[in-house]
């Protein structure tokens, strides 16, 4: 009996699941069971033999049965704790798969743009979209017979009837911020305005309505000098490189004097743009030295302050960068589109985190 004993709790110790404990249960205590059958055994026994065997029996079959069942529950158990573990869901993921939304290429370059001239000292100023003939025009040294008027293709708002003061204007630059926050901050002055102007015109590198970032310091003791440092030093940072050649270009602004256009080196090999190296030259920005009239018109002093000013298309330094062929395609909304050249929002360009990844 012992024997038997130790058979059966050792085999139900190491039933692998519910099906092999039936089967052990069957083959010790089921009808035809080794444990019955001595059981039925009994009857032919003196009852002296039976006396000692059929308690011993029953001890046996209740032992059998409860490490049986107690066995049933451990399986359980484990088979539960295994489905727990297969079903396990962290509810504090978010819900939504990641980059349903991407930020769009310009708000990207536009972060860029600013996080690199903060670290030289420049503060962000904005003005309205919608302004008067006289901050977008004559306080830019741009009077009313100027050709520049024609050139830009303006917008203008409709007055009411009666009203003979010149039309106000969608503003075709961002230059008239630099009136604005001359009157508002005085000097020193160390700004850049980015944001939106418009002009009428559509094709793959003009829509009526663009991006544009102003830059504008004026001190006691600014240079041209000062203006070439800034700007290699925002190319390079904002191009990521070590390296590039700028080449000043004598131009005219009514707004500046000198004026100069700025192109990078760069090379078209293989079709894609690389800042820095090869023989091509690549417009970028228009800069000068602010003209004095401008500096008056802003309540500043040109006798006692100067500075510098450059505008840049932010549209295109983000096509240039990100290799986007078609202007157009920044205002289409275009959700592949976006998914494909948009930024994740959790990637905020800085200049020691990186930029752009
Ligand atoms: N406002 C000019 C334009 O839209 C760009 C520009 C050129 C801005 C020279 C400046 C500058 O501040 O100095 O074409």
């Amino acid at each position: 009996m012992d024997d038997l004993k130790a058979k059966y709790l050792g085999l139900i110790a190491a039933a692998a699941d519910e099906a092999a404990l039936e089967d052990l249960r069957v083959q010790a205590i089921g009808k035809k069971g080794e444990i019955s059958l001595k059981m039925r055994a009994l009857g032919q026994m003196s009852p002296e033999e039976r006396q000692l065997a059929g308690p011993a029996l029953n001890a046996l079959k209740d032992e059998i049965t409860s490490a049986l069942s107690a066995k049933k529950a451990a399986l359980g158990d484990a088979a539960l704790d295994e489905r727990l573990r297969g079903e396990w869901l962290d509810v504090t993921l978010p819900a939504r798969g990641r980059r349903q939304g991407t930020i769009h290429p310009i708000s990207q370059v536009t972060e860029e743009v600013t996080a690199i001239f903060a670290e030289m000292g420049f503060s962000v100023a904005e003005g309205p979209r919608i302004d008067s003939d006289w901050y977008n025009f004559d306080a830019l040294n741009i009077p009313g017979h100027h050709p520049a008027r024609a050139e830009m293709d303006t917008f203008y708002m409709a007055r009411a009837e009666g009203d003979n003061r010149p039309p106000n204007v969608l503003r075709t630059h961002t230059s008239p911020v630099q009136i604005r926050s001359m009157e508002a901050m005085g000097a020193p002055l160390r700004i850049i305005c980015p944001g939106g102007v418009y002009r009428a015109d559509y094709d793959q590198t003009h829509t009526p309505m663009f991006h544009q970032v102003e830059g504008l310091a004026l001190d006691t003791d600014i240079s041209m000098a000062n203006l070439k440092w800034v700007l290699e030093e925002f190319v390079k940072a904002y191009f990521e490189v070590d390296h590039v050649d700028l080449r000043f270009r004598a131009s005219h602004f009514p707004f500046t004097e000198p004026s100069a256009e700025v192109d990078i080196r760069c090379s078209w090999e293989g079709g894609t743009l690389k800042v820095g190296e090869g023989d091509d030259w690549l417009e970028i920005l228009g800069s000068g030295m602010v003209h004095p009239k401008v500096i008056a018109a802003g309540g500043i002093d040109p006798e006692i302050y100067q500075g510098f000013a450059f505008g840049m298309g932010i549209d295109r330094i983000a096509m240039l960068k990100y290799g986007i062929p078609d202007l157009r395609a920044f205002f289409d909304s275009d959700l592949r589109w976006l998914r494909h050249y948009g930024f994740s929002a959790l990637d905020m360009p800085n200049l020691h985190g990186g930029l752009s990844r």
